[in-house]
């Protein structure tokens, strides 16, 4: 990083942990003394009082607020995080999610409407992408991409075909590897074409009898969509492997194309990004598994399923064939539910306009900056963009630099330095949900930055000003994770600082 001048490792903090603020007797709060714990048998004996810090509830509800609005999220304004997807988030959804948060899983009719409300969003998924099957188990991205290579791995293991290959190109999102790792495969890397696409002509080099599968991010990281998936996809079926489709970026292609229709296999949407739930922040997410009808019988079970009177029940496992459970109950019910709200409130045409709009946004930002900044791909993008460094990097400025100066003018950075297929990367996905005033406002704290970094370089070494900390040592800070509060503080001098 630049600007190492201004990088510290335990910067002053804005508000204080709670732990700093306890103080003996401060929680005044008349608790029972506890009951008689010995007439119940079986009990553990008690131990002393939990290490909690000391502190009143009016302390408690004032740290969190004054933390909420330290905090920058998208309700707050504009928050361009390439492959992430922010995009603000209809409260209907969270309305109606919390509506049916109460519904205890004995209550068995409540839970039929429940049941009804998940399959139909199943059949609704499976229409959006062109598929015959869907699991909503997963509960993220990544898992559901773990999931649907298990499908995949079972699929050849009842076959009796030990294939163990799994080609990524180097377009993929980061999580693409390491899923297929954990389900038991070995990657390949495979180059992109010079235009940022994987060309089907070099496939064929790569594809032998030990190819299970290819996991291919569509549109990929650089914003681009696979223009020659259809004919990869021939290439794959014909040498006996499935195509893996990483869909987490659906909001580009919803109602406007299907990746069943392009030849995909099996598939992950993350309803966290596209389907009215935020992504990031740690809270649930949902991954939903897609397949073919080849593949249904392997999906996870329990499986949804209409009984004998005309309503819905769970079957936990219709043959030996499904790969079993890999979420606890029916995974994370409130964002399905959210994801249903929000796609029966657009209609097939208000998710083609969202899709539609968060490009021509995306075109939009590209077209007013790619005279500022270097466009490494000159080739027509869908609902991001990546640009570089480079033109800047010559003065010293990076894109760490330009990242925290963003931060500056109000608005949450891009993602940095992802994908590595582009040094130095700026990956800048605005969504359909900004207004064109706020595309205008963020094209001119751009502009402002490139100004800067030609007349005064240095000065973006100090960004960000405005923040309640400025730079910390990110790299330190990974590489020695302090996760828990001990009053023993570390000083410098310790741990190598
Ligand atoms: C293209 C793509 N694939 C996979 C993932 C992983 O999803 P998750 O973070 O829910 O595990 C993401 C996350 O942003 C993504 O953008």
């Amino acid at each position: 990083m630049s600007g190492g001048q201004r990088v510290t490792r335990f910067p002053e903090i804005p508000e204080p942990l709670l732990n700093v603020r306890s103080a003996p007797g401060r929680n005044r709060r008349m608790i029972p003394a506890p009951f008689d714990a010995s007439v119940v048998e079986g009990l553990p004996e008690a131990g002393g009082p939990p290490s909690l810090p000391d502190v009143s509830e009016v302390d408690t509800v004032r740290h969190f607020t004054r933390l909420s609005r330290l905090n920058y999220g998208i309700d707050h304004g504009m928050y361009p995080l390439g492959s992430c997807t922010m995009k603000y988030n209809p409260k209907i959804a969270e309305e109606i999610a919390a509506r049916l948060a109460r519904i205890h899983p004995a209550d068995a009719p409540a839970m039929g409407q429940v049941l009804k409300c998940l399959k139909t969003l199943e059949q609704m998924l499976q229409e959006i992408c062109g598929m015959d099957a869907c699991s909503l188990w997963p509960a993220a991205g990544a898992h559901g991409e773990l999931t649907g290579m298990m499908v995949i791995r079972k699929a050849f293991d009842i076959r009796g075909e030990k294939r163990r290959t799994v080609l990524i190109p180097d377009t993929a999102h980061g999580t693409n590897p390491a899923s297929c790792t954990i389900a038991g495969f070995v990657t390949k890397n495979i180059p992109s074409g010079p235009e940022g696409y994987l060309e089907a002509s070099a496939l064929g080099q790569h594809l032998n009898e030990d190819v299970a599968a290819l996991m291919i991010t569509n549109p990929n990281t650089l914003g681009i969509f696979e223009r020659e998936i259809r004919a990869i996809a021939d290439l794959l079926h014909a040498n006996g492997s499935y195509l893996y489709m990483d869909g987490a970026n659906l909001n580009a292609v919803m109602g406007v194309a299907r990746p069943g229709d392009m030849g995909v296999d099996c598939m992950h949407v993350n309803l966290h990004k596209t389907f009215g739930t935020p992504h990031g922040g740690g809270g649930p997410g949902s991954g939903p598994v897609l397949v073919k009808k080849e593949l249904a019988r392997f999906l996870p079970a329990p499986f949804i399923v209409r009984d004998e009177s005309g309503g819905f029940v769970l079957r936990a496992r219709p043959s030996e064939e499904s790969i079993g459970m890999v979420h606890s109950c029916l995974g994370n019910v409130s964002v399905c539910i959210k994801a249903l709200t929000y796609i029966l409130s657009l209609g097939p045409s208000g998710l083609r306009e969202a899709a539609t709009v968060a490009c021509l946004n995306a075109l939009y930002l590209k077209s007013r900056l790619k005279d500022l900044f270097d466009l490494p791909y000159a080739t027509p993008t869908l609902h991001e963009f990546v640009l570089s460094d480079a033109r800047q990097k010559g003065r010293g400025v990076t894109t760490m630099d330009m990242a925290k100066a963003l931060m500056d003018f109000g608005f949450h950075p891009p993602t940095v330095y992802f994908p590595l297929v582009v040094a130095g990367a700026l990956m800048i996905e605005p969504t359909e949900t900004e207004p064109l005033e706020e595309l205008d406002r963020f094209i001119a704290a751009m502009e402002e930055i490139a100004e800067t970094s030609r007349e005064d370089p240095e000065k973006l070494h100090e960004s960000p000003r405005a923040a309640p900390i400025s730079r910390v040592d990110e790299v330190w800070a990974a590489r020695n994770l302090i996760l828990t509060w001990s009053d023993e503080r570390i000083q410098p001098g310790e741990k190598g600082i």
